[in-house]
Order: C-alpha cells, then structure tokens, then sequence
C-alpha cells in the first residue's frame, strides 16, 4: 500500500482574530454580494434552460442567492448519454489516476475552496460555522481521502495462486451507470455519494435536493478544478418523479446511491423491483433512510454528561440530522437535575442567522419542514399527558426559525416518540429506575428504524445489559456520548431495519457494493 492511513481533517477554531475566519466572513460577503446563475453540468458542459427558480437563505427569505436552471426529461435522458459516452475511459483509466483526482479535490476543499464551500453551506443551508466546517470541509475532505485509501485496498488485495496459474481480482465497475439521489442536510453526503461510485470506475447522474443545488454548484466546481474529465458525474436539477421515470426504466441503470426519506426510498425499490427485467444488471441499491434515534439512561448515568448530550445531539443543526437525538428514556432519579442543566443550556443558545457566529440555532431548511415540524409542535401543546419543557415558539416572518423544543409525555408511544419530525423536537418518557430491562426492549420496539442510539449509563452491568437487548436498534451506538457526529474512518456510518441498507457511508463495504469482481485464473 503507499497512500499513507489518512488523519481526519482537523477541525478549525474560526476563533476571532484567526486566518480561517477571515477567509470566511470574507466568502459570506462576496457570495452575498452576487446572484449566481447556477447552471446544469451535463457531459461537462453548462445547461440553461432558462426556467429559473430562485435560491434563498432559510434564514433571509427576501435576500437572493442566485437562480438554478431547472431541466426536464430532455436533461436526464441527456445526463445518461453523457455519463454513458464517458464510461469507456473512466473505467480503463488506471485507478491510480482517477484516485488521484478526488485526493486533489480534498487538498482543494482543505485549503483554497474551504471557506466558500462553507460559505455556500452556511448560507444556503443555514448551518453554523462549526456544522458547516464539521460537514462541507472536515467530513467532505475526510469521505474523500478514506475512501481513496479503501479503494486503494480494494485494488491491490489479490487472491492466492497455486503453482503453474495466477489467479486475479478485477474489481470492475458495475456495467451502466449510478443515480446518485443527495439529501439537503449535508454538503458531504451529497459529495460523498456520486464520488464513491465514481472513485470505482463507475460513472454517475447526480441529482441533488433542491435545497442544497447552492452548494451543489460549489461541489461540482470543486471536481472539475480537480481534473474530473467530463461526463463523469452530470449535476441535474429535475423534478424526482420525472427524472425517476427516465432513470428507473432505463436498461443501463445500474445502482442507486441514496440518502433521504424512508418513505422515498421504498417507493424507488419498489420501482426499481418492477422494472427489473428491463435492466442488463441487476443494480446494486445503496441507502442511508430516517431514523428515530434514542437516547435512553440508566439510574447510575452522569447527569450533567447527559443533559448536554441531549441538547446538542437533538438541537445542533435544528435536528436536521437523521442521527438526531429525538426520544430520551430517563430514569425518575435523574430527570430534575437533568432538566435543569438542559434548561441552562438552552438559554445560552441564540438563534438566528448563521452569518452571527454567535448564533447555534439557524434556521430550518424550508417551509414544508417549517409546516410540518410545527404542526407537531402545535398537536403537542394540545395533548393532554404531553408536557410543554422548553421551547415552542416558532415565526416564519424573516425565515424559518423554530425554537428548540423539548416535551416530556407520560405515554412512550406518543406520536413524537415513534415518528421521526427531522426537526428541533425532542420528546423525554421518563421511567422508574427499577424499570431498566422493561424499558430498553420499549427502546427497542418503539419504532421501526434502527439508525443511532446513545445508552448513558456508569454501571457496568447496566451497559452490558443496554449494549446487548439493543443490538439491532441501532447501526452506530454511543455509550456516554451524544448520538451524532460520527466521524469518517473512526465509526462508520449507517443503519439497518427501516433506516437503510447499512453499507456504512465513507467504508471499504460501500466502495465494495459499486464493483463487480471479476475473478481472473491463467494456468502457464
Ligand atoms: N453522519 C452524520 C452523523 O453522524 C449523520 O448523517 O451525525
């Protein structure tokens, strides 16, 4: 092997007076100062089709952006031709070669391009400066760097061979091409998962959630610079149901890369499951769905440790994270002091635009979130056994701001204990201690995904216990520690039951799923 282990990007302070903030209020000002004209990228080559829709920050709604051009079928069957056209190349290219253009990408997103890809993140995503540099540098830079090493791996593990014969792995790329469906919440997702396909020789439509087309754009720029020959990954900005039909009845369609609803992704297998016998593949589906993810105490938990868990796992990014923190199990003996130290922790939260590095709290992602996480919030204060904790106020005058909100229900099957609302909503059941064992196969059964979880606990007995009865309530399990933030290279990320095909985002098992081996034996 020679690409060396990689060390995650660090993360930066933006503390005042630093170089790193400079550089980013100095990228806030300058795309705030222009609209952008963000155009399709197909066969490398910039499509306008003059029907623009206009770009605002959540947190500013009167201010503009820029516009996107937004296609049509024409566009996708478009984006097919053109990754088609570019496959032969990509694929014989040595992978050498073609690593190579991510790792430049990642340099470039380390240094030159790191505040305007968190400038575009922040502003049109309405994260704060330490969400975005954690998203759209660190984890961008470090999807791209393990993954180049894994990749590497992959290449140059070969079988064993008997005397007289050499047998080979070729790890091909799959026959057609990849649709890569991207999610809003993170600038490094929706780079993470056209390129991992595209790193195995594979070639890629890229469509990406409308709300994060701004730094999309800033993506794509990013792998042109690095040397991304054309054709390679094709940006689109379609509706889903229209580029869907195109895409799914396609007889070279080969794989799904995916994050976003549950509800989304079922309904792409089921079509996926319908059209089989057109396809020449059987293609490969890879996806990262919703969570309801738990945070569940034991009596012996630090409470303190808790309590800051609770509030920066269920309210960084507004709980915009399918690892968010939404239900909390915690024992009677804890919840007062608990409550008290969430409650402290609040009040020192602001909200607001994100342009104020002072501000945790930005806004959510649209107004159909805004509709939908509120009308949880509105149906709570109305529930009898459903107390109002903190938070529920909310005001869409200048943007879409809601307030943290906790609630703390009597009934662990509470609607916001069961069903995921992908906002600023946590829901506490407390129990009695004595309850433990009961309440962990509660945890366990609530719901039907099984994406994060966090067990706090002190006594041994009592995290053996939670570790073991929630095996598969969860992909990636903390213990004493909050249910986000998983890094790249050090917990790999994914779920299983309703929450996706738990092929671990930024792993040697994601690359493995955009190869077909070919198994080579040569007798002398
Ligand atoms: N990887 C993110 C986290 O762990 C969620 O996608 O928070």
């Amino acid at each position: 092997f020679t690409l060396p282990i990689p060390k995650n990007e660090p993360v930066l302070s933006y503390a005042p007076g630093t170089p790193e903030r400079a550089a980013l209020k100095e990228a806030l000002r300058s795309l705030k100062s222009q609209e952008l004209d963000i155009p399709m990228i197909i066969g490398g080559q910039e499509v306008r089709t003059g029907q623009v829709v206009r770009i605002a920050p959540p947190h500013e709604l009167s201010h503009t952006l820029g516009y996107f051009h937004k296609g049509g079928k024409e566009e996708v069957e478009q984006a097919i031709r053109a990754a088609l056209n570019a496959k032969e190349a990509w694929e014989n290219m040595a992978w050498e070669q073609r690593l190579s253009i991510f790792l430049k990408a990642a340099e470039l997103i380390a240094g030159p391009y790191r505040a305007k890809l968190n400038a575009a993140t922040m502003l049109g995503q309405s994260k704060n400066v330490f969400q975005a540099e954690i998203d759209s540098a660190c984890e961008m830079v470090d999807f791209l760097r393990f993954n180049a090493k894994f990749a590497e791996q992959i290449y140059r593990e070969q079988p064993e061979s008997a005397a007289g014969m050499w047998n080979r792995m070729e790890h091909r790329p799959l026959e057609g091409f990849i649709f890569a469906l991207t999610p809003f919440n993170f600038t490094s997702i929706a780079g993470n998962l056209p390129t991992a396909p595209a790193m195995m020789g594979n070639v890629v439509v890229w469509k990406p959630a409308e709300t994060q087309i701004y730094s999309a754009h800033v993506l794509m720029e990013i792998f042109r610079k690095a040397g991304l020959p054309d054709g390679v990954i094709n940006l689109i900005f379609v509706d889903g149901p229209v580029a869907g039909e195109v895409i799914f009845s396609h007889p070279e369609f080969a794989g799904l890369h995916f994050t976003g609803s549950t509800a989304t992704f079922q309904h792409l297998w089921r079509t996926i499951g319908n059209n089989i016998d057109r396809y020449k593949y059987y293609p490969r589906i890879v996806g990262e769905t919703g969570g309801k993810d738990f945070v569940v105490a034991h009596a012996s938990a630090d409470a303190k440790a808790l309590a800051v868990a609770l509030v920066r796992g269920a309210f960084e990014y507004q709980g915009q994270k399918c690892s968010a923190a939404s239900r909390a199990y915690i024992p009677a003996n804890l919840w007062e002091e608990v409550k008290q130290y969430m409650l402290e922790d609040l009040a020192s939260m602001k909200m607001g635009s994100p342009e104020d590095f002072t501000n945790f709290i930005n806004a959510v992602i649209d107004e159909k979130a805004f509709n939908k996480i509120t009308a949880y919030i509105d149906a709570a204060k109305r529930a009898p056994h459903v107390e109002l904790v903190a938070g529920g106020n909310y005001d869409k005058s200048k943007g879409y701001f809601i307030e943290p909100t906790i609630l703390r229900t009597d009934d662990p099957m509470y609607t916001t204990m069961c069903e995921e609302i992908f906002g600023p909503v946590l829901t506490v059941y407390v129990y009695q201690p004595e309850n433990y064992e009961d309440t962990l196969s509660l945890v366990n059964q609530t719901s039907p995904y099984g994406l994060t979880g966090a067990l706090f606990a002190q006594d041994r007995y009592a995290i053996e216990l939670g570790t073991k009865k929630l095996r598969h309530a969860a992909g990636n399990f903390y213990i004493n520690d909050k249910p986000t933030g998983a890094v790249v290279g050090q917990q790999p990320f994914g779920g299983g039951r309703a929450s996706g095909t738990n092929d671990k985002a930024g792993s040697i098992l994601n690359l493995l799923r955009w190869v077909s081996p070919r198994a080579i034996k040569e007798t002398f």
